[in-house]
């Protein structure tokens, strides 16, 4: 049996029961041993929380390298080499959905559908269903038309048809999808731009990265992130969705996603040299240079055991060691106009009460929160019912036993400038 359901049984880490067979932790919650090892865990992992790598430990217990069915084959002649985008080929934000178009795991004009997304972050590194079906529902609902939706900005007529070219993309879904304090994207209302890599941006990654990249270097990276935009961005704001979910997925999917395996590094190794074939970007630290459009996936790549997919409760365990590390995470707000002037809203008063911000880390709070949060979201396309999105995130929660949200007050968020904005794309 995976460690990770023996752990559920333990109650402490209840947000991670969502993704196993009920059945599978009934059988193992009646077994004392399992118990009993569940709690050892769970106090190892306590110990370890000063580490934000901690939850490798929960979730890769296992040293399992198989070469054969990790290896990434994007040689000449498998059908996946790297073309580079053409004139009119849509690439945004997001370094691994445009590396995949690059390959062909997905189109090459950058616009695919849902299912095209799931089954692609799926098979080239490992994205666990849960979390692939998710993310990629949510693009079609705030950034396409529901079946279909862009990596970059709005699709022509000929990309995405009558339907699609009603739509943003992941370029124009600030503040729905896009994030402010991104690890290598600069801010959208602070420098007009939120999807090209910021080379002195990278290069500080590199700089909190001694030796290779790790969670814990990325978190800390993420908390001067974090800190710069509150002292650089006169509109930096923080939402309930997008800092607390998009943001920390930003970070965390650089290590999960990208580091190369081996039987060495069975839990992955991210050279400087891996993440710059990721990022398209080229040099040595002191000059790297940045050139849109050519992610790479590395020659010789193997990504993450198949056996340990990165699903949601994975993803929620990093989300939560991060902000045990940095409470600030979790802070809701932004600045009033003004750089340093960084004010938090009240959880409470923005959920009617349901939640409040030192609750968040307890149970099951930040996994609903995100999730019911996400769900309030509203598209600028109306195409009928959003039954997939409702559906995906019904079955992330519905096991989590979430109280009831009735509403979320987004009158609470109307005093910050950089939720007000809105963008202009020409
Ligand atoms: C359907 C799946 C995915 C969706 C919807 C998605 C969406 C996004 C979005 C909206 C952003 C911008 C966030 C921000 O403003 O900071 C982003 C950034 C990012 N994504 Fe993805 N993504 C997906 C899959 C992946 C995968 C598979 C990887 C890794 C191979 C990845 C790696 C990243 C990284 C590293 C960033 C941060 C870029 C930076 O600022 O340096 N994403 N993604
Ligand atoms: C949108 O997605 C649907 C369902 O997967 C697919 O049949 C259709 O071809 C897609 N449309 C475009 C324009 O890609
Ligand atoms: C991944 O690791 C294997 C084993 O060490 C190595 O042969 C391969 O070159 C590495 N790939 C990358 C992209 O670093
Ligand atoms: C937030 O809630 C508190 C009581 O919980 C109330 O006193 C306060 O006025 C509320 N603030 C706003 C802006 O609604």
């Amino acid at each position: 049996m995976r460690l990770t359901s023996q752990l559920l049984v333990a109650g402490g880490l209840a947000p991670l029961t969502h993704a196993f067979p009920r059945m599978m932790y009934e059988a193992a919650a009646q077994d004392p041993s399992i118990v009993a090892r569940a709690a050892e865990i769970e106090e190892q992992l306590k110990a370890r929380q000063a580490g934000a790598n901690a939850a490798a430990a929960l979730f890769e217990p296992i040293n399992t390298f198989n070469e054969k069915a990790q290896y990434v084959d994007v040689s000449p002649g498998s059908g996946h080499e790297y073309v580079p985008p053409g004139a009119g080929d849509l690439r945004g934000p997001c370094p691994g959905l445009n590396a995949f178009a690059n390959h062909n795991f997905l189109p090459h004009n950058g616009y695919a559908s849902v299912l095209q997304y799931i089954d692609a972050t799926n098979s080239v590194v490992g994205m666990g269903a849960n979390l692939a079906l998710f993310l990629s529902a949510y693009g079609g609902a705030i950034d396409g038309d529901v079946l279909n939706w862009s990596m970059g900005g709005t699709p022509s007529l000929a990309q995405g048809g009558a339907t699609g070219i009603l739509a943003n993309g992941l370029i124009g879904s600030h503040n729905k999808y896009e994030s402010d304090a991104s690890p290598t994207r600069p801010d959208l209302y602070q420098s007009g731009n939120n999807y090209k890599v910021v080379e002195s941006q990278f290069q500080d990654l590199i700089n909190h990265s001694p030796g290779s990249v790790t969670i814990d270097s990325l978190t800390a990276f993420r908390s001067d992130r974090f800190d710069q935009q509150i002292a650089n961005n006169p509109y930096f704001f923080n939402g309930p969705f997008t800092g607390v979910l998009v943001q920390p997925a930003a970070y965390t999917f650089i290590y999960r996603f990208m580091a190369n395996h081996s039987a060495e590094y069975p839990q992955g190794y991210l050279s400087y040299d891996t993440l710059k074939s990721w990022f398209g970007v080229t040099g040595d630290s002191g000059s790297y240079k940045a050139t849109p459009g050519t992610e790479q996936i590395p020659a010789n790549w193997y990504k993450r055991a198949i056996e340990y997919p990165y699903d949601t409760d994975y993803f929620v365990a990093d989300v939560l060691n991060a902000a045990l590390l940095h409470p600030k995470f979790l802070d809701i707000g932004g600045n009033l106009g003004k750089t340093n002037s960084f004010a938090g809203v009240d959880v409470a008063n923005l959920t009617g009460g349901l939640y409040n911000s030192a609750d968040l880390l307890k149970g099951n709070n930040l996994g609903c929160f995100v999730y019911q949060l996400s769900a309030q979201a509203k598209p600028d396309v109306v195409l009928g019912a959003l039954t997939k999105l409702t559906n995906a995130i019904g079955d992330i929660i519905g096991p989590l036993n979430c109280p009831k949200l009735q509403a979320i007050d987004d009158a609470q968020l109307a005093q910050f400038p950089g939720y007000q904005k809105q963008p202009a794309f020409p």
